[in-house]
């Protein structure tokens, strides 16, 4: 069992990987056998930018489950909620990778989302297992549903980019069937609104800085 500064130096050390883009995917990248299509400027800048929006939902991810796991004492939540964020960190390397591809960027803000959502996941982790889960559930259905509008906003022929927010998108599904498994309670839905509104605001924002 780690003490309270471990844990710190641990987290430290986790945000600056985070932020840095040094983490390396456990698994390969989806498609990465599918060819690179002939896009338009327009469109390979259009996927950038979707692709920066969630690159930088990954890195509040990352942020949102070291917060939460921070903040809980239960050993079993928190086993569960690394191994979800072992998955989250594909996410943040899959999403880097295809950026760099298509010729764009990360966010600038991404120390931003980070400290952002470090708090919130910190805060939610300390109103009790349950409502963590809550939270943590809502999250990843949320960010599901944002996956699927990306399908739909992505251009057709760029299969190497919808390959990857495919794989993302049923990783996420099982992250918020985990939470639901282990106890996640259900949201007020004011409190669910007040989420979207902050992703709303969060990926309005990184599609363009
Ligand atoms: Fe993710
Ligand atoms: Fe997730």
């Amino acid at each position: 069992m780690l003490s309270a500064l471990d844990q710190l130096i641990v987290g430290f050390d986790q945000g600056l990987r985070t932020l840095s883009g040094t983490l390396r995917p456990g698994r390969a990248l989806p498609g990465d056998s599918l060819p690179d299509p002939d896009m338009s400027d327009a469109e390979r800048l259009h996927a950038a930018g979707l692709m920066r929006v969630n690159h930088s939902g990954e890195v509040c991810a990352q942020a949102l489950y070291q917060g939460q796991a921070l903040a809980s004492g239960n050993a079993d939540l928190k086993a569960a909620l690394a191994g979800a964020a072992r998955e989250e960190e594909d996410h943040l390397a899959w999403t880097e990778q295809r950026i760099r591809e298509l010729g764009g960027r990360t966010s600038l803000l991404a120390p931003v989302w980070y400290a952002g959502s470090l708090a919130i996941g910190f805060a939610a982790g300390k109103l009790g297992d349950d409502w963590n889960l809550g939270f943590l559930k809502e999250t990843e259905r949320q960010v599901e549903a944002h996956l699927q509008g990306h399908l739909d906003r992505l251009p057709e022929s760029d299969v190497r980019t919808r390959a990857i927010v495919e794989q993302m998108k049923d990783d996420e599904a099982g992250h918020a069937d985990m939470a639901g498994q282990l106890g996640a309670r259900e949201l007020p839905l004011p409190v669910k609104l007040v989420m979207k509104l902050t992703a709303k605001v969060m990926t309005t924002v990184a599609y363009r800085v």
